[in-house]
C-alpha cells in the first residue's frame, strides 16, 4: 500500500495509520458528502466552485460544515505536490454514534478525511474509449455528491466487465450522465448536455466546458439527450475531475462516427489544457 500521508480529524499521518471507528456512520450508513478537486502542479483548481459544491450537498443532508474556505484550504495545502496533477479527496461524515440508530445521533462530531492521489487525465489523440449503456438504478438526490455510491460503483463494474471505460446511465430513454461523470454530444455540430437537475451530478468539469465553448463561440446548449439520439451523435464526451474529458469511440455495439476522437473534442481538450495552464 502506498503510505502516504493523509489527513484525518486534525492530524496529518501515514495512511496505514489511519483509523476510524466502526460505529462511524460513514461506514454504517455511507452517511457523508465528499468531493474531488483536482490540483494541477500545486494548485488546487477551481477550489471555490468545489466549496460552493461541497456546501450544497452538506446542506442536503442537513451537516453543517466542520470548516470555512480558509481553513479547507489549510487542511489541504500540506496533501499538494508541486511537481504532480493530483486528486485531492475529501470526505466528512455524520461522526461516530455509540449505537446504530438510523436517526441523526445528537452532539456528535463529523469525521474529516482528506488525501491526495496523483492522476494521469486521457490524453490519447488517436484512439478514445468504449462505453455501455445502462438502466440508471440509483435515487432521486443524483445532485448530492454523496459517499453512498453503491449504484454508481455496481454500474461503472457492469461497464469494466464488459471491457468499457465508463458506464452511460439512462433514465426513461434519455442519458443522465456517467456512473462517474458527466455527458456531452455533439448533435448536428452543437455540443449539448442534460442540464443540471437532481438527476445528475452539477460537474465542475462540465461547467468548465461550457465556459470554453461559450468564450470561444463554439455552439451548444444545455437540453436533453435521447440514447437513440446518442448512438447516432457526431461525438460523444465524458468529463470529470480525475480523468478531464474523455471522447467515446464506441457505445455499446455501436462505433461513434468514424471511431476516433473528434474535431470538437480535439479543440475543446486544446483549450481545456490552455485554460487549466492560465489558472496555476
Ligand atoms: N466523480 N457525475 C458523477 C456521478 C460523478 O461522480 C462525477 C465526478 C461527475 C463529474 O464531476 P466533476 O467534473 O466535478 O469531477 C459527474 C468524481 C471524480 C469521483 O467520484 O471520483
Amino acid at each position: 500500500m502506498d503510505n502516504k500521508i493523509v489527513y484525518l480529524n486534525g492530524q496529518y499521518l501515514p495512511l496505514n495509520e489511519a483509523k476510524i471507528s466502526v460505529m462511524d456512520r460513514g461506514f454504517l450508513f455511507g452517511d457523508g458528502i465528499y468531493e474531488v478537486i483536482p490540483s494541477y502542479s500545486g494548485h488546487l483548481f477551481h477550489f471555490e466552485q468545489h466549496m460552493e459544491r461541497l456546501d450544497n450537498s452538506l446542506s442536503s443532508i442537513r451537516l453543517t460544515n466542520p470548516h470555512d474556505r480558509a481553513q479547507w484550504l489549510e487542511i489541504l495545502t500540506p496533501l499538494l505536490d508541486a511537481n504532480l496533477d493530483q486528486s485531492i479527496y475529501l470526505q466528512i461524515t455524520r461522526g461516530v454514534a455509540d449505537k446504530r440508530d438510523h436517526a441523526f445521533p445528537q452532539n456528535i462530531t463529523p469525521t474529516v478525511f482528506a488525501m491526495s492521489s496523483t492522476i494521469s487525465p486521457f490524453n490519447d489523440v488517436d484512439s478514445g474509449a468504449k462505453a455501455l449503456s445502462v438502466d440508471d438504478s440509483r435515487w432521486e438526490l443524483c445532485n448530492v455528491k454523496a459517499t453512498t455510491l453503491l449504484a454508481n460503483i455496481l454500474l461503472r463494474q457492469q461497464a469494466v466487465e464488459k471491457g468499457c471505460a465508463e458506464a452511460i446511465l439512462v433514465k426513461d430513454g434519455y442519458v443522465t450522465e456517467g456512473a462517474a461523470s458527466n455527458i456531452f454530444a455533439v448533435i448536428d455540430g452543437i455540443l449539448i448536455t442534460p442540464p443540471k437537475s437532481h438527476e445528475i451530478l452539477p460537474g465542475i468539469t462540465r461547467d468548465v466546458i461550457l465556459e470554453i465553448a461559450e468564450e470561444n463561440n463554439i455552439p451548444y446548449s444545455e437540453d436533453i439527450i435521447s440514447l437513440d439520439a446518442l448512438k447516432t451523435a457526431g461525438e460523444i464526451w465524458l468529463t470529470s475531475s480525475t480523468r478531464e474529458i474523455i471522447p467515446i469511440v464506441q457505445l455499446d455495439n455501436e462505433i461513434i462516427a468514424n471511431g476516433k476522437p473528434g474535431p470538437i473534442w480535439q479543440t475543446m481538450n486544446q483549450l481545456f489544457q490552455a485554460y487549466k495552464k492560465s489558472r496555476l
